[in-house]
């Protein structure tokens, strides 16, 4: 089996891996000074016009449901708020990066989106829920959660064969894919997160559930959203709201689970919740991919 060493080396030597374009850090940066305005991210973001269209059709959609028509970026940032903007240019990026080339048997690109953008939602959900005792900021757990699988779509990419290694193990004896991608390949698309992310400059409450979303009692920080997110993904299962149902769910670590200290009730609540959110997805999804 290969050292990790060295396949870090593989990933950081595809010279065309994606970097993240220079508005979301300079939208990122904004959004977290306190002295920032409005009109500040307004300038940064209409600079790129294709993606202001993006944000203006986003933020007019169903999936924020603003009663009033949304005119200009200036007022869907009064509208919805710095931290939402910064979500949705983060958002329609990184689905930019990764453009629907390519059309695999193995790997469905659209189930994918709609399992990330499930798990978003689930980690925004509980997030809110659990305001009261975790200062969780809900639109950071919206992030953690659409970005969490983003591995999977740089091996989908970029390390193809591999991918298709793991994938093809998975289905075969029906073991969870992060499984079947440690046994096959040595490694998994959470340590090809790391790799990718690590020039990125996301902040660690969004890096670190990249990397251990699979294994939180590993993660040496930000113990709280890496749990949440853990959560979320297992709950995407149990929703059936996964990529590909011929490999099974990753195991549910329960300290976790009790880290949250949601109650049955806490879980009834986001069942129905969810139910009626999850439509919303797919308008997020196309608005995303389009
Ligand atoms: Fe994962
Ligand atoms: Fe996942």
């Amino acid at each position: 089996m290969v050292a990790k060493k060295e396949l870090q080396s593989k990933i950081e030597q595809i010279t065309n891996l994606p970097t993240l374009p220079a508005i979301v850090t300079r939208v990122m940066h904004i959004v977290n000074d306190p002295s920032s305005s409005a009109s500040d991210v307004a300038f940064v973001v209409g600079q790129d016009l294709a993606l202001s269209a993006k944000i203006l059709r986003l933020a007019n959609s169903a999936f924020y449901g603003v009663p009033r028509t949304i005119t200009s970026i200036n007022n869907a940032v009064v509208i919805l708020g710095l931290k939402v903007i910064n979500t949705i240019v983060l958002s329609l990026t990184v689905f930019d990066l990764f453009p629907h080339e390519k059309k695999s048997s193995l790997f469905n690109r659209t189930a994918f989106w709609r399992h990330s953008t499930s798990c978003a939602l689930i980690c925004r959900f509980l997030a809110e829920k659990m305001k009261k005792f975790v200062p969780f900021d809900a639109e950071e757990a919206f992030c953690a959660g659409l970005l969490h699988d983003i591995g999977k779509v740089v091996m989908e990419q970029y390390l193809h064969e591999d991918f298709h290694k793991a994938l093809k193990h998975a289905k075969q004896h029906r073991v969870p894919l992060f499984e079947a991608e440690q046994e096959t390949l040595g490694y998994a698309h959470t340590d090809v997160a790391q790799w990718l992310t690590s020039g990125w400059q996301l902040p660690v409450e969004l890096q670190l559930p990249l990397v251990y979303h699979h294994d939180p009692q590993h993660a040496t920080d930000c113990a709280d959203i890496v749990a949440l997110c853990h959560y979320a993904d297992f709950l995407c299962y149990e929703l059936k709201l996964t990529i590909d149902e011929d490999y099974s769910a990753p195991p549910l670590n329960q300290a976790s689970a009790d880290l949250l200290e949601l109650s049955p009730q806490d879980i009834d609540d986001l069942a129905g919740r969810l139910s009626m959110e999850l439509e919303r997805v797919n308008v997020f999804c196309d608005i995303a991919e389009g």
